[in-house]
């Protein structure tokens, strides 16, 4: 079995970091959200794994993610031209899947406890299409499935009005039919080739399609609030680590604080998690924080919040708070006059004042 993770997608709703970075590099407990499929899919034991990127992301995605040895696995890259759609990715892939049953993760998804165990049932069973559903509710942002008991007998992508809560996760098995399919249907309403709508295909055409109700956490990190969500979820979860310098510092539950990170006169509640060379200085860091690689925080104060690399925040009077700061973002206390808000932000920012 091959594994193939499709990690072109434009990221429209996470702008503007996705101006600059691929949506799937960006970190959750300080690693990208990609990074945790990787490793989801080499778990399962499979170790051939091509992954497709954008002309626009995808030399960022190559840099990051390597040739896969680090993961044990060894990967390829197919770059998709267009975004078309996950049917589209899928026959970009063909030559690379060949013949062969594959796993397909949608690289900003995060499913809890991994795949293995699916995949194990995927083989044993040999359905033509294994589904991972989970009750959400706003199934009428997602391909929604229809059950009758545990047999699937139709999907829809997106409907207005959809006839359950059940929303299909971004991780999918298939065998090689699923080609066929993705060449024999036609684009959705927005334009693009819908797996939805090509395991629909293999439904109507009398193949097997099973499902697996997800019981625990799945999140597909488009969204700020997913995002921040994510955070929360694997935080919860990291164990509890030092290997960075405190003086005067008081650390509260589960904190990770990474090689050269220095503590000065500051307070972390966790779960939180400090990168590598980090500065805290008179701060507080309170709970669901990943605070990336090099930043600094003095005399301020961050909680449930994102900041990736080399951010400062300093001399803030309020919290900051359920944020996402982008790479090298800075937000000082500025004393020139007159007393005023000075923002250099890009394009669709976002910013929220007391
Ligand atoms: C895609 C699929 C949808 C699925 C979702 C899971 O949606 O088209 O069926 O439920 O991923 O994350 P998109 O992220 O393209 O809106």
């Amino acid at each position: 079995m091959k594994g193939l993770i499709l990690s072109g997608g434009r990221g429209t709703r996470l702008r503007p970091i996705t101006h600059t970075s691929a949506k799937q590099l960006v970190p959750v407990a300080n690693k990208p959200v990609l990074f945790y499929g990787i490793e989801a899919i080499a778990q399962a034991g499979i170790t051939e794994i091509g992954i497709v990127i954008a002309p626009e992301t995808g030399d960022e995605i190559r840099a990051a993610v390597g040739d896969g040895s680090r993961f044990g696995v060894q990967i390829s890259y197919i770059v998709q031209d267009e975004p078309s759609g996950l049917a589209h990715a899928v026959l970009t892939a063909e030559e690379f899947l060949g013949d062969e049953a594959f796993v397909m993760y949608l690289g900003d998804n995060l499913l809890q406890g991994g795949i293995r165990d699916l995949v194990e049932r995927f083989r044993e069973s040999q359905p033509d299409a294994l589904i991972l559903l989970t009750a959400v509710a706003d199934p009428q942002n997602y391909g929604v499935a229809e059950l009758d008991g545990d047999r699937v007998i139709a999907l829809a992508e997106k409907p207005t009005e959809p006839r359950s809560d059940l929303a299909l996760v971004g991780v999918y098995m298939f065998t090689a039919a699923v080609h066929d399919a993705a060449r024999a249907i036609a684009p959705s309403a927005r334009g693009e080739l819908e797996i939805t709508d090509a395991i629909q295909y293999l439904l109507d055409a009398g193949m097997r399609v099973e499902s697996h109700i997800v019981l625990g956490w799945w999140k597909d990190t488009g969204r700020l609030d997913d995002m921040l969500d994510a955070n929360r979820l694997i935080l919860d979860t990291i164990e509890p680590r030092c290997e960075g310098e405190l003086k005067d510092a008081q650390i509260d539950g589960r904190v990770v604080i990474e090689a050269g990170a220095q503590i000065l006169r500051s307070t972390i509640r966790g779960p939180a998690i400090i990168g590598a060379g980090a500065k805290l200085t008179d701060a507080y860091v309170g709970p669901y924080t990943a605070v990336g690689e090099g930043c600094t925080i003095e005399r301020a104060e961050v909680e449930h919040s994102i900041l990736l690399a080399d951010c400062v925040v300093r001399d803030l009077d309020g919290r900051v708070e359920s944020s996402l700061l982008g790479r090298n973002v800075r937000i000082n206390r500025d004393s020139h006059q007159p007393r005023a808000y000075r923002f250099m932000v890009g394009d669709n920012s976002e910013i929220a004042v007391p």
